[in-house]
């Protein structure tokens, strides 16, 4: 087979956390190292893909060779999700925050001994339900991932579901299993016709793994 597959494919990745604003210095956030999104880019790239790689605040470095758009807000990712859109593949890392502080400003809030501010949160958009539900112009494998403490092949399916998505990658993210800003992860891939669960490897190898997979999903009508 060709070593580089995906030659003349597009694939949109996000990746790392989000960060919203509750002044100029504070924000709200998840956690997330951006290493899996990041892994799975350099991965995409490696088959050959042109990957516009969407990422907010993360710790690790973009791959080189993508073409990087940083973005801090959930706002500001799903802009530049649509604005990376038409893709062939589109693969959603990002740990999006759910809320937003509405009303955010340009000052800081000041601290007043007594005082608590309230924060009003407001619901984010949901990035790639938007895209799995889109009705024209979709991209032919929207991926999604979902990280989970209980239950997780369950809320994992329903999530797939839920958000249009063709696959979900799903993990557990409990503290004692290390995978939350650790070198190792163990998924299983949740798709239309089943569930796979992939041996516990680096990052690095589960990104190579996906990467293989999304390449046969996108080459599967060539001649
Ligand atoms: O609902 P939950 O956040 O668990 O779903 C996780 C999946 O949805 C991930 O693929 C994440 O990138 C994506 N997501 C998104 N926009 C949001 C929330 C989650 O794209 N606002």
């Amino acid at each position: 087979p060709a070593q580089t597959p995906l030659a003349g494919q597009h694939v949109l990745v996000t990746s790392g956390p989000t960060h919203e604003p509750i002044d100029p210095v504070r924000y709200i956030a998840n956690r997330s190292s951006g290493a899996q999104g990041t892994a799975i880019a350099a991965a995409l790239l490696a088959l050959g893909a042109r990957v516009t790689f969407v990422t907010g605040p993360a710790e690790v470095s973009p791959p080189a060779g993508a073409d990087i758009v940083r973005v801090e807000t959930a706002a500001q990712m799903r802009a530049a999700v649509q604005a990376a859109l038409p893709a062939d593949a589109a693969v959603f890392a990002a740990a999006v925050a759910d809320w937003h502080v509405d009303g955010a400003g340009a000052s800081k809030i000041k601290k007043v001994a007594g005082q608590i501010p309230q924060l009003h949160l407001r619901e984010n958009p949901d990035i790639l339900a938007e895209v799995g539900h889109m009705t024209q112009g979709r991209p032919t494998l929207v991926v999604g991932f979902a990280a989970e403490t209980d239950d997780v092949i369950t809320h994992a399916t329903a999530k797939r579901l839920r958000k249009g998505a063709d696959w979900i990658v799903a993990n557990d993210v409990r503290p004692e299993t290390g995978i939350m800003g650790g070198a190792e992860n163990e998924v299983t891939l949740i798709t239309e016709s089943g569930t796979e669960t992939l041996p516990r490897m680096s990052k690095t190898d589960v990104a190579a793994a996906l990467a293989r997979r999304i390449a046969t999903v996108l080459t599967k009508d060539d001649a």
